[in-house]
């Protein structure tokens, strides 16, 4: 139940100096101060500190309206009110089994004084964590239809911060990182972007949100967004003159930004702030409690799982999703024969069963991958006609009598007014098939033309997707979709998300560079989980094809650790069967690992660098910890005091072996068993592009007998 509770004036002060008004509150801990200030001209500014520091300095709040054209940028306050709220909420799965919600909230009711009378009102949460704060626009006489043309939204950073940013689009968000200067950034000079097919690049000075800053001074600062409903994403555009980076709405086929009817309210814009990079990642419990709670009342449908598929194989081009052959992604002309087929999912759902996976993802089992890629064609696919040798009937009963569950495949190659027309259509058919769970994709220029993936018309579609699905109890794992914001906890059976540049490039471009992995952490999954497909044991992939270059850019033991350290309650384990029965000793952990946790615990970090993270599995006393390390080899630190005290558990430890190296010796792996206790500090010895993932589960007296103690 929501409860509000009015406090009185303790958290706000208003002081009035000459004409100019300022409103103040904190968060519950005191580190993080917001003010807001209405000038004597009436420029509505706010400012943030943490334990003191500026983090935002005096920035600008102003929209501009089309139909009714309206400058809203000087203002008078109508009204201020003031609240705490505290209570604790449990999400259906998560990082957490439950999730406290403390802030401290100023409203601040405004007028447009210039005349129009337009009143709107800027909503404040402060949290241990940072600030969020948002635009409503109340119902109102003078105010019912209108159009944003534009949101001018600002955040002045102190200085030229270390950045990492991936170019603002309108489309994409599958760019490798870059790291530099706030003024060094060059949205123009993403030379590894061209395997990508819808971009729409608009300002070499524009960013995309989650962004990753440290300050000069010590300070960690992520700036992004909660709960985008109904509204286009933001990029931001930096001002490189004083470092004031500017809202830039994502705009429709005509140019304008949103349509609204009054009562109206924009996503919140969200600023996380630590003096620790440990802090950063569960900060973005923040953004989860700025999302409305479910929606779906009866989520017994809603399983966190493990899956395979029939796919890496198609990504390395050892099949096609096409019937007639052809490698389609890669746009090659050689034929490769088709990998949905009876006999070939009847193999992996096998795998699945003796393994204990739940799922089996089958893509290319449909009609359409023929013709389906770059053509900006509107009728591509239907999502229920199977491909001749592809035994829908039988395979059901297959999987059904196997305990698993095959995982339905809707490519839209963007043409989403089809998918549209088709979509209660494809649901029914999973669920007469016994499937309740779709990997959607985006592939591809939007239809309606002109739309773009990030724009209005299409997080209205995304949403869309998420109620329908609910209402036929599916789950839904969407790629090339707008970047995630918390909305996971308002639909959780929006399980996971691509959004973001997955494992697969490592498979046909030149991929993603050991940092990739300790960077999204700290950017994309802070709005929600990624589906990046962990767990590739074959690093080298000239086994397919002696011409083939390219390789994934992390060790064997690294791929391990990102089941810990890329969160998601859908996992892949992306690599083919053949290639985990070499290794089953590594391919243990992949079938131990959980995917739902009670309790996560950063242990140590550092963004582009290094990640260490713990975490509780779920109703159980095991742990679970992933290590990974970018190009440089390193050796992370880590203490074990969140174990019980006084209770021995045996730890086991899939590490790099001494002379691993991503590159040259990629699956050099060595596993070793230790006893444990909560006063174990760990020094784990990383190789470069390398990572180490542990099991840690109570130990039996035969294992203390066994086994050696870690030192
Ligand atoms: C891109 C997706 O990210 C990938 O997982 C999928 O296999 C292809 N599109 C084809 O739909
Ligand atoms: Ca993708």
């Amino acid at each position: 139940m929501i409860k509000i509770t009015i406090v009185s004036i303790i958290l706000l002060n208003t002081l009035t100096t000459h004409a100019q008004k300022t409103y103040i509150a904190s968060s519950p801990d005191k580190k993080v101060q917001l003010q807001v200030n209405l000038t004597a001209a009436g420029a509505l500014n706010y400012q943030v500190t943490y334990k003191s520091k500026a983090v935002i300095l005096p920035s600008r709040l102003s929209f501009t309206l089309k139909e009714p054209v309206v400058e809203l940028q000087d203002f008078t306050v109508i009204k201020v009110d003031s609240s705490t709220y505290n209570q604790t909420w449990k999400p259906v799965w998560g990082e957490y089994s439950s999730i406290q919600d403390h802030h401290n909230q100023l409203r601040i009711t405004i007028k447009d004084r210039k005349g129009s009378d337009v009143s709107l009102v800027v909503v404040f949460r402060v949290f241990n964590e940072g600030v969020g704060f948002r635009y409503e626009f109340p119902q109102q006489e003078k105010l019912n239809h209108f159009v944003v043309g534009d949101e001018k939204t600002q955040f002045r950073l102190t200085g030229d911060h270390k950045t990492f940013w991936i170019p603002g689009d309108y489309d994409t968000n599958e760019f490798p990182y870059n790291t530099t200067r706030l003024s060094e950034v060059d949205a123009g000079s993403s030379t590894m972007s061209q395997e990508i097919h819808a971009k729409t690049f608009f300002n070499k000075n524009a960013v995309q949100t989650p962004l990753m800053l440290k300050s000069n001074d010590g300070l960690y600062i992520n700036l992004h967004e909660a709960a985008l409903v109904n509204y286009p994403a933001m990029n931001l555009v930096i001002d490189k003159s004083n470092f004031t980076l500017t809202s830039h709405l994502v705009p429709d086929a005509v140019g304008n930004k949103a349509y609204l009817q009054t009562p109206a309210k924009t996503p919140w814009r969200t600023i996380i702030v630590s003096d620790r990079a440990e802090e950063i990642i569960p900060a973005n419990r923040m953004i989860l409690n700025l999302n409305e709670p479910s929606k779906v009342t009866n989520t017994s449908f809603i399983t966190p799982q493990k899956y395979v598929g029939i796919w890496w194989e198609m990504h390395v081009g050892k099949s096609s999703w096409d019937y007639s052959g052809g490698q389609v992604g890669s746009q090659q002309q050689s034929r490769v024969p088709h990998g949905a087929t009876t006999a070939n999912t009847k193999r992996y759902i096998d795998f699945a069963a003796k393994h204990g996976f739940k799922g089996v993802l089958v893509e290319g089992w449909n009609t359409g991958w023929e013709d389906w890629f770059g053509k900006w064609k509107e009728d591509v696919f239907d999502f229920v006609t199977p491909y001749p040798d592809y035994n829908i009937n039988e395979l059901s009963r297959y999987a059904a009598s196997k305990n698993v569950k095959i995982i339905m495949h809707h490519e839209t190659s963007g043409s989403v007014t089809n998918y549209e027309r088709w979509m209660d259509t494809a649901y029914r058919f999973m669920r007469k098939h016994g499937m309740n769970a779709v990997k959607s994709g985006y592939v591809g220029r939007i239809i309606p033309r002109g739309e773009h993936h990030d724009g209005q018309w299409m997080v209205r579609h995304y949403e869309r997707v998420a109620r329908k699905t609910a209402d036929y109890r599916i789950s839904v794992n969407m790629h090339e979709s707008v970047r995630l914001t918390g909305l996971h906890r308002t639909y959780p059976n929006w399980i996971a998300s691509e959004a973001a540049r997955g494992n697969e490039f490592n498979a046909w471009s030149v991929g993603n560079p050991p940092e990739h992995e300790t960077i999204l952490p700290f950017t994309r999954l802070m709005g929600g989980p990624m589906d990046y497909t962990p767990g590739i044991f074959q690093i080298k992939l000239n086994v397919y094809d002696t011409a083939k270059k390219e390789q994934v850019h992390t060790t064997l033991a690294k791929q391990l650790a990102l089941y810990i350290t890329m969160y998601s309650p859908l996992q892949m384990a992306a690599d083919l069967p053949e290639n985990y029965e070499k290794h089953l000793d590594a391919f243990q952990f992949i079938k131990d690992v959980a995917v739902d946790w009670d309790d996560t615990r950063v242990l140590a970090a550092e963004p582009g660098d290094y990640l260490v993270i713990a975490r509780k599995e779920k109703g159980k006393p095991n742990w679970y910890i992933g290590a990974i390390t970018d190009e440089e080899g390193r050796t992370t630190a880590g203490s074990l005091s969140f174990l019980n005290r006084g209770k021995k558990y045996v730890a086991t430890i899939y590490g790099d072996a001494a002379n691993a190296h991503w590159q040259n010796n990629p699956a050099a792996y060595a596993i070793e068993n230790y006893i444990v206790d909560s006063t174990t500090d760990l020094a784990l010895k990383l190789a470069p592009g390398g990572g180490a993932a542990i099991c840690i589960k109570p130990a039996t007296s035969n294992d203390v007998r066994i086994h050696k103690t870690y030192r």
